[in-house]
């Protein structure tokens, strides 16, 4: 299973890419206002910091203008992947993308037949957002569980991409069900490291230590 993060923080990526933790990072317009710093100059810094695929998304709506922008996001370096939404326009453009040899990642996924018609476009990935879908008491892994048994019934070339990742319990569910690839925001990341039994069993050896003949 890869992990991937979910942010444009330059420094939460570099640490998880120092610990072998980063596979690769998605980013949004919303990530990107959020990291204080221009598109260009700040996704160009991740790909060049991490190995792995880094999804950047346009704002264009039809799909030759989609095509016009990622082919010059495909141009700031070789790990780039252009995200487009789930919309007919998307797919289109998906399709001239790969078809171009860029590799496209369909966002806003919310149904199965949405991800079947992202991997019959041909995309190298695609993003079912599992959060939002929770946040209207819906079952977002359940939409995961659904998508990974439809893709084992074919060869689609499309990886599962669990987007809007809330808590730790969504990437375990994720790793459960073979999903290809969480995308994972820096403080879930934190999270999944930690465990109020191992800090106990930590402290507990510390003091015994203390305590035993020297
Ligand atoms: O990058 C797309 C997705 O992960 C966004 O998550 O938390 O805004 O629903 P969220």
């Amino acid at each position: 299973m890869k992990f991937f993060l979910d942010t444009a923080d330059v420094g939460k990526i570099k640490a998880a890419v120092e610990m072998g933790m980063c596979d690769g990072v998605t980013t949004n317009p919303t990530i990107i206002m959020k990291s204080g710093r221009g598109q260009r100059e700040v996704v160009r810094e991740i790909a060049a910091l991490v190995p792995g695929p880094v999804s950047v998304e346009g704002i264009s709506e039809d799909a030759d203008g989609m095509v016009k922008e990622g082919t010059e996001f495909a141009k700031w370096a070789k790990n780039i992947v252009v995200k487009v939404p789930m919309t007919k326009e998307g797919l289109k453009a998906a399709r001239i993308l790969e078809k171009k040899g860029i590799k496209t990642n369909v966002t806003l996924v919310f149904s199965a037949n949405q991800a079947l018609l992202a991997a019959k476009a041909g995309a190298s990935y695609v993003s079912p957002f599992v959060g939002r879908l929770d946040d209207i008491s819906e079952d977002g892994m359940q939409l995961i569980a659904d998508i990974m048994e439809i893709f084992s019934n074919y060869e689609f070339k499309t990886e599962v991409i669990v987007a809007s990742v809330r808590d730790p319990v969504h990437v375990v569910d994720a790793a459960r069900m073979g999903a290809h690839i969480a995308t994972i925001p820096p403080d879930v990341f934190e999270k999944l490291f930690r465990h109020p039994l191992t800090d106990r069993g930590i402290a507990q050896f510390k003091e015994d230590y203390a305590k035993s003949k020297k």
